[in-house]
């Protein structure tokens, strides 16, 4: 009897064993037997030097919150307001980039990547986000920087992805208050000293939109400040906070990028730009009603940013529809804003179409009621483009060609770096299904087929990168939805490369 058991209980450990192995192996893919159609594309249908890379954020990634010193962001505050991510998520340990930095660079060079957009957490370097130094984090950086160089990956490095030092927030109110604008630049200026002799390529802020935005008008994203009629917000001012976030993000921004041109730049010769998400908003019908509802929309998204860039003040349709509320940029202000970019990056999924909504004044006034448009996501009943996961990404190829013309013709022609690109999976998707992402490869193909087309015809475009490389924590969707080209399984934070991650590595072969 007993000796029966004891075979018995060998002979399930062995076949479990096995069956493990071989769940693994029909779960990993093998490139060699994929059909991988690039569509006629590959690295000679790009102009000469064209970056591929793939997209990340710290606190999306990096994990090691609470440890080696690192102080807390405005978002490990807010996942801990009840319900608000998605079945519960933290970023406490998302995919452990933090210890698994070496596999991830691994894995983007064996798929051919030249280059890994990768951001900094402040509040790992400067805990209390001015002041004593954390050494710790420095390291940590060091040893990602290092180990990209000696895999010939070239680091894009990002200064702020949505996680502003707690305790800014709780000394002054973070991007509410001017002290912000050289706090920010000290930090800047001390990366740019540490990392600058092997980082090349600074961005300041990713999406500083949407960090005003769905920060300070509807509450959506950390702090969580917005009037109360527009969420369920404990303080803010919808009418006025965005515009002041934003007008310390603009300062911010160009205030670091001072620093980097007086100080480094000549010695270091690297380039430094922002980053800007841009959507491109389609009239819903050619009624001229329509067409301007569009263009203001268009200048309340990304010229709200780039037009102070550029051009040293506000979009008119902003300055007039804003008026009071909207902040003033002394001379001295635009003479150090205009013309802070090196290159923009641009943030790119999606497109709406827009209409003149024909609505009264609102009664509430907030940055989103300010637009005065209606969003449409179909015409005559048909959708813009098939949803993804998330909601507000319809997949809308055209609209990527449309927002480079638009750059190149508004904005006298940038140089432009597509810097994220992407869509999602549910979270619970199964390993088979995930690993046979063929949305996603379609997704991808047809939406570099147009930003080809937009370079040959004349936008200067001269980067690409991929958002993600790995499934991570996609802020309140949490573990929800998967945006990698890798699969991470979360119990063992295994990676496993997706059908999309081999139509990459086919797509950037490089001829011997
Ligand atoms: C999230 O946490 C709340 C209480 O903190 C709990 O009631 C709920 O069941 C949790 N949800 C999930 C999906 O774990
Ligand atoms: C506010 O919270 C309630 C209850 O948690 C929820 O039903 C409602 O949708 C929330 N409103 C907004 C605007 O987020
Ligand atoms: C995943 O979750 C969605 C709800 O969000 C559900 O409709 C779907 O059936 C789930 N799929 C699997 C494979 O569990």
């Amino acid at each position: 009897m007993r000796t029966r058991l004891v075979f018995l209980f060998f002979f399930l450990i062995q076949y479990s064993a096995g069956a493990a192995e071989l769940n693994e192996a029909s779960s990993s893919l093998s490139p060699e037997r994929l059909d991988l159609d690039t569509g006629g594309l590959s690295r000679a249908s790009f102009p000469k030097g064209f970056v591929f890379g793939t997209a990340t954020s710290a606190y999306q990634v990096e994990g090691m919150t609470h440890q080696d010193g690192r102080g807390p962001s405005i978002w490990d505050v807010f996942v801990k307001t009840p319900g608000i991510i998605a079945d519960n998520g933290t970023a406490e340990v998302t995919v452990d980039q933090y210890h698994r930095y070496r596999e991830d660079v691994d894995i983007m060079k064996k798929l051919n990547f030249d280059a890994y957009r990768f951001s900094i957490s402040w509040s790992r370097i400067f805990p209390e986000g001015a002041g004593k130094v954390n050494w710790k984090g420095v390291a940590y950086y060091n040893r990602l920087i290092n180990y990209m160089i000696k895999r010939g990956i070239t680091p894009y490095a990002n200064l702020y992805h949505y996680d502003l030092p707690e305790a800014l927030e709780e000394k002054y109110l973070g991007l509410l208050n001017d002290q912000v604008v050289k706090d920010f630049a000290d930090y800047a200026d001390f990366c740019f000293k540490t990392f600058g002799d092997r980082v090349k390529n600074w961005m300041t802020f990713n999406e500083p939109r949407v960090v005003a935005a769905l920060g300070y008008d509807n509450g959506l994203h950390a702090p969580g400040r917005c009037s109360k009629e527009f969420g369920n917000c404990t303080a803010g001012n919808s009418a006025t906070e965005p515009y002041i976030a934003a007008h310390h993000l603009i300062l911010s921004h160009a205030a670091a990028v001072q620093r980097y041109r007086e100080k480094y730049q000549k010695t270091q010769k690297g380039r430094i730009g922002i980053l800007t998400d841009f959507v491109w908003y389609e009239p819903l019908t050619r009624s001229k009603a329509d067409n301007y509802a569009a263009q203001r929309a268009r200048d309340f998204h990304i010229g709200w940013f780039l037009h102070p860039i550029v051009y040293g003040e506000y979009p008119r349709t902003i300055q007039e529809i804003v008026g009071e509320r909207l902040p003033k940029f002394t001379k001295e202000q635009v003479k150090m804003v205009k013309g802070s970019i090196d290159f923009v990056g641009i943030n790119q999924y999606t497109s709406y179409y827009m209409y003149d909504p024909h609505a009264s004044k609102p009664k509430v006034l907030g940055y989103q009621q300010d637009w005065n448009v209606g969003f449409a996501y179909a015409k005559n009943g048909k959708l813009i483009g098939p949803r993804a996961y998330s909601e507000w990404l319809y997949q809308v190829p055209s609209g990527l060609y449309k927002c480079l013309m638009y750059l190149k013709e508004r904005y006298g022609n940038p140089t432009v770096i597509l810097s994220e690109n992407g869509m999602d999976d549910p979270g619970n998707v199964t390993l088979a299904q995930g690993l046979h992402d063929t949305t996603r490869v379609n997704y991808y193909r047809s939406y570099l087929l147009q930003l080809k087309k937009a370079a040959d015809d004349g936008a200067n475009v001269i980067g690409y990168f991929a958002w993600s490389l790995l499934d991570n924590f996609e802020w309140r969707l949490g573990y929800t939805s998967r945006f990698g080209m890798v699969y991470v399984d979360y119990h063992s934070l295994k990676r496993y490369p997706k059908m999309s991650a081999y139509w990459f590595q086919k797509l950037l072969k490089r001829n011997k």
